[in-house]
C-alpha cells in the first residue's frame, strides 16, 4: 500500500476508533506469512539485525508518532500507543521507531496520570526494549519506572506493566546498577504482592542475582524477616524454584573461585543475615525432602556451600 495513503489510513483509522491498532495488528501478521516466516526472536541481538520484513513502514510508524504526540483525546493516545507496541514486536520496526525519535514519545506517557494510559506506555516501551540501541535511550526512564512500580497501587495492571518492563531491561548486566537504590522497595513488593506480583519481581531479582556487581548491594538490603516463609514447603512451585535459584545465584557469586569474594558483616536484618541465618539453614534441611523433585535439586546445589 501506498505510504501516504496508507498513513492516513492509519490515522483515520485511530480517529474514527475502529480498533485500528487491532486491524493494523493482523494487517502485519497477514503480511508477514509470505516474509521469511518469522515472528519476533529471542535475544536483543537478534532483533537488532534488522534483516526482518517490514509490516508498518516507516511513513507510517511516523504518522502514529505525530498522533500520539500531537492528540489529547486518551482513547486515541491508548491506541497509538497499542498499535506501536504491536508493531514493534518486529525488529525492524523497533530501529525505525527509534531512528524516527519516537522512543522519547513513547516515553513521556508513561507520565499520564491516566493509568491506561501509562500502562500502554509500559507495554509500547516493553516491547521496544528487546533491542540493545534502544535500551540505551530507555534507559532514562527506569528511575521513574521504578517509582511507578514501587508507589503505584500493589498488583496493579501498572505495577506489573513496570516491573516486566525492568526485567527486560535487566537481561544483559549493562543497566541493572541502576536499580541499586530500589532493592528494598523491591523486596518490600515481593513480600506483600500477589502471586503473579511475587513471580515477576523474582524474574527481575533472579536477573540481578546473576551479576557479582549486584551482590553486595542485595545481600546489604535491609528485607523483612517474612521473606524467609518464602521457603516453606507449602510455597507454589514457580515462586519457591525462583527464590531458591535467587539464592543459588548468589551464593555462587559470593564465593567465586571457592573464597568469598564479597566480604561480610552485613548488618543485622540484610538479605545476607536472613540467608545465612539459622533459621533459613533448618528451612533448607526440610526442603530436602520437598515433593517436587526441582525444589530437592535445586536446594541440593545450595546445601553445600553452607
Ligand atoms: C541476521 O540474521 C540472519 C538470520 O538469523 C543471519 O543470516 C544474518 O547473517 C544476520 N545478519 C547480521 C547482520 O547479523
Ligand atoms: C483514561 O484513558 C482511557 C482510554 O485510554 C479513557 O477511557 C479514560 O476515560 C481515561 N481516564 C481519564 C480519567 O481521563
Ligand atoms: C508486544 O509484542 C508482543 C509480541 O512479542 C505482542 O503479542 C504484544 O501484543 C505486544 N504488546 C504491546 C502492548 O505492544
Ligand atoms: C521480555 O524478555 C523475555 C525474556 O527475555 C522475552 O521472552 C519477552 O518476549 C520479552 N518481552 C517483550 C514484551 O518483548
Ligand atoms: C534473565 O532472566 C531471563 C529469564 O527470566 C533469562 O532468559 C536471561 O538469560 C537472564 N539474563 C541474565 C543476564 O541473567
Amino acid at each position: 500500500m501506498g505510504g501516504a495513503r496508507a498513513a492516513g489510513w492509519v490515522a483515520a483509522g485511530l480517529l474514527l476508533g475502529a480498533g485500528a491498532g487491532f486491524c493494523l495488528y493482523r494487517l502485519a501478521r497477514g503480511r508477514r506469512r509470505g516474509g521469511h516466516g518469522l515472528r519476533s526472536s529471542r535475544s536483543a541481538e537478534d532483533l537488532t539485525n534488522g534483516s526482518y520484513d517490514d509490516i508498518l513502514n516507516s511513513q507510517q510508524l511516523q504518522k502514529l508518532l505525530y498522533l500520539l504526540e500531537s492528540t489529547e483525546d486518551p482513547i486515541i493516545t491508548e491506541r497509538a500507543l497499542v498499535t506501536l507496541g504491536n508493531s514493534a514486536a518486529f525488529s525492524t520496526n523497533q530501529a525505525i521507531i527509534r531512528e524516527l525519535g519516537g522512543i522519547p514519545i513513547v516515553g513521556n506517557k508513561i507520565n499520564s496520570p491516566n493509568q491506561s494510559i501509562k500502562e500502554k506506555a509500559l507495554n509500547a516501551l516493553n516491547n521496544l526494549s528487546v533491542n540493545v540501541e534502544n535500551q540505551m535511550k530507555i534507559k532514562v526512564y527506569i528511575g521513574q519506572v521504578c517509582e511507578d512500580v514501587l508507589s503505584g497501587p500493589l498488583d496493579s495492571a501498572v505495577q506489573l506493566a513496570g516491573l516486566r518492563l525492568l526485567t527486560n531491561m535487566t537481561v544483559t548486566n549493562e543497566h541493572q546498577h541502576m536499580l541499586n537504590s530500589f532493592l528494598a522497595d523491591l523486596f518490600h513488593v515481593l513480600l506483600t504482592g500477589s502471586g503473579t506480583t511475587k513471580v515477576q519481581v523474582l524474574k527481575l531479582l533472579v536477573n540481578l542475582s546473576e551479576n557479582p556487581a549486584m551482590t553486595e548491594g542485595l545481600l546489604s538490603v535491609q528485607v523483612d524477616s517474612s521473606f524467609l516463609s518464602l521457603f516453606d514447603g507449602h510455597v507454589p512451585q514457580e515462586i519457591l524454584l525462583r527464590v531458591l535459584t535467587l539464592f543459588q545465584n548468589i551464593n555462587n557469586c559470593l564465593r567465586v573461585g571457592g573464597h568469598a569474594a564479597v566480604q561480610p558483616p552485613f548488618p543485622e536484618g540484610s538479605l545476607f543475615s536472613l540467608l545465612y541465618g539459622e533459621e533459613c539453614v533448618q528451612k533448607m534441611r526440610a526442603l530436602v525432602c520437598h515433593d517436587d523433585m526441582d525444589v530437592r535439586e535445586k536446594v541440593a546445589t545450595i546445601i553445600p556451600n553452607f
